[in-house]
């Protein structure tokens, strides 16, 4: 096969792009699955490291590691009940362990406990039509040259094969996958190091339509912000821990004071809807496979409100504007499409009214999502809400969405943030900047 050179490869990358992520830029919502031996411990997978666990007492969990039957079934219950539109899991963390039938890497779920939870988990995600993605560790704690390929030459073409074959084992086992979601580039640095350039592109000879995150040490297609939703000008997907503590399974009891809540999870996705990104949210399994608990009701209420409000989020765009923090109002969000802007009210008015700033053009109409109108007036450049019920309308969580509808392309905010009366002139359709 002929490998590209960097700048070709990324021209042929940007060629295809768009046709090989339009399901993703439309999902905006995505279940991370954080699961292996470190999940029977129940503190953080990064436990062999941070506890410095010697090798051979850590491969001790692989005899106890016995994930109860369905669980994958029930991971992908909850991510379809949640909204989302596909599924992340560690196929193999930096411990080292497959959770597949690895023909490379004996330390695996098969030899443990005679499962292939890969399998499991491609079936789930098939049944509940969900898109399937794998995370593969680059940093291995267990494999001998995981190390030594930093200073050792010959030890790092060894674990380059093996990283190259359990790879090509994930893209070729289970029929057409949709993510490569690659992890921690240690202990090499940069690309070369880690033969990224010439690994991906016969990867992606295996499954031409797929895309791969930037973990490896080039750009790719998606960057991953962790644990902090930025947006950045190129696709980006924030992923995010459950309770800010840990990707692995922790005590839900313990953990559930610091677990985000319904309307949290809500208000990630305006940003994700607003600023072109996607939400991939973690749950860490329990030791026996069975979702965390504290991930059911903020999970299942999102769903819940995502199935009356999912217009707000799937397939929004960025905005044009980033300066201009666009709230029309302070207790809000914003998202749009080319023909409409939604508000997303977190808090509602009290009094009935409200007022949007900004607006030069009057929208054609206002509405609830479910169609209902609601009354407005235009005068200048502010569009005033009138006759609003007392409280929310929606009462799955108390965030209820307003959609204004333009005709072919709705506007940004175009006014300013000045006073509206400067020094009691009325600026009104004239401060266009
Ligand atoms: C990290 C951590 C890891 C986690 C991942 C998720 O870099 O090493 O444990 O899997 O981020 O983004």
């Amino acid at each position: 096969m002929k490998i590209l050179c960097k700048a070709e490869y990324e021209r042929e990358l940007a060629r295809t792009r768009d046709e090989r992520m339009a399901w993703w830029r439309d999902a905006r919502f995505g279940m991370f699955v954080h699961y292996g031996l470190y999940s029977q411990e129940g503190r953080h997978e990064w436990l062999q490291s941070f506890e410095n666990v010697p090798k051979e007492e850590y491969e001790e969990f692989a005899k106890t590691f016995n994930p109860k039957p369905g669980c994958c079934r029930e991971w992908a219950k909850l991510a379809k009940a949640a909204g989302m539109k596909y599924m992340v899991l560690t196929t193999r963390h930096h411990e080292g362990f497959s959770l597949w039938d690895s023909k490379i890497n004996p330390y695996n779920s098969m030899n443990a406990c005679g499962r292939d939870i890969v399998r499991e988990f491609v079936d789930a995600c098939r049944e509940f039509d969900l898109k399937i993605g794998f995370y593969t560790s680059l940093m291995d704690w267990h494999h001998p040259d995981g190390w030594r390929c930093a200073f050792d030459n010959e030890a790092r073409r060894r674990f380059l094969d093996y990283i190259e074959m359990l790879n090509t084992e994930l893209l070729t086992f289970y029929g057409k996958i949709d993510i490569l979601w690659y992890d921690v580039s240690n202990p090499m640095q940069g690309w070369e190091g880690w033969d990224s350039l010439a690994r991906n592109q016969r990867l992606r000879a295996l499954q031409p339509h797929i895309i791969i995150n930037n973990r490896s040490a080039l750009d790719e297609d998606f960057s991953t912000p962790e644990e902090n939703i930025a947006a950045t000008q190129r696709d980006w997907e924030a992923c995010m821990t459950f309770n800010r503590i840990s990707w692995g399974y922790i005590d839900p009891e313990q953990a559930r004071p610091y677990c985000y809540t319904a309307q949290q999870i809500i208000d990630m996705l305006a940003t994700c809807a607003s600023e072109g990104g996607n939400l991939l949210l973690n749950i860490g399994p329990a030791p026996d496979g069975s979702v965390p608990e504290d991930a059911i009701e903020p999970l299942t209420t999102v769903g819940k409100w995502l199935e009356a409000n999912g217009e707000a989020v799937y397939g929004k765009k960025k905005r044009i504007s980033s300066w201009i923090d666009f709230k029309c109002s302070g207790v809000s969000r914003v998202s749009r499409d080319s023909k409409y802007v939604y508000l997303w009210m977190r808090i509602w008015p009290k009094g009935g009214k409200m007022g949007l700033g900004g607006f030069i053009e009057a929208p054609k109409s206002v509405t609830y999502l479910d169609g209902t109108p609601i009354d407005f007036e235009h005068r200048g450049h502010r569009i005033l809400l009138k006759n609003l019920p007392q409280a929310h309308p929606d009462k799955t969580a108390a965030v209820t969405v307003i959609r204004l509808e333009y005709g072919e392309e709705a506007p940004f905010r175009f006014a300013s943030y000045y006073p509206q009366h400067w020094g009691g002139e009325d600026f009104a359709g004239e401060n266009k900047i």
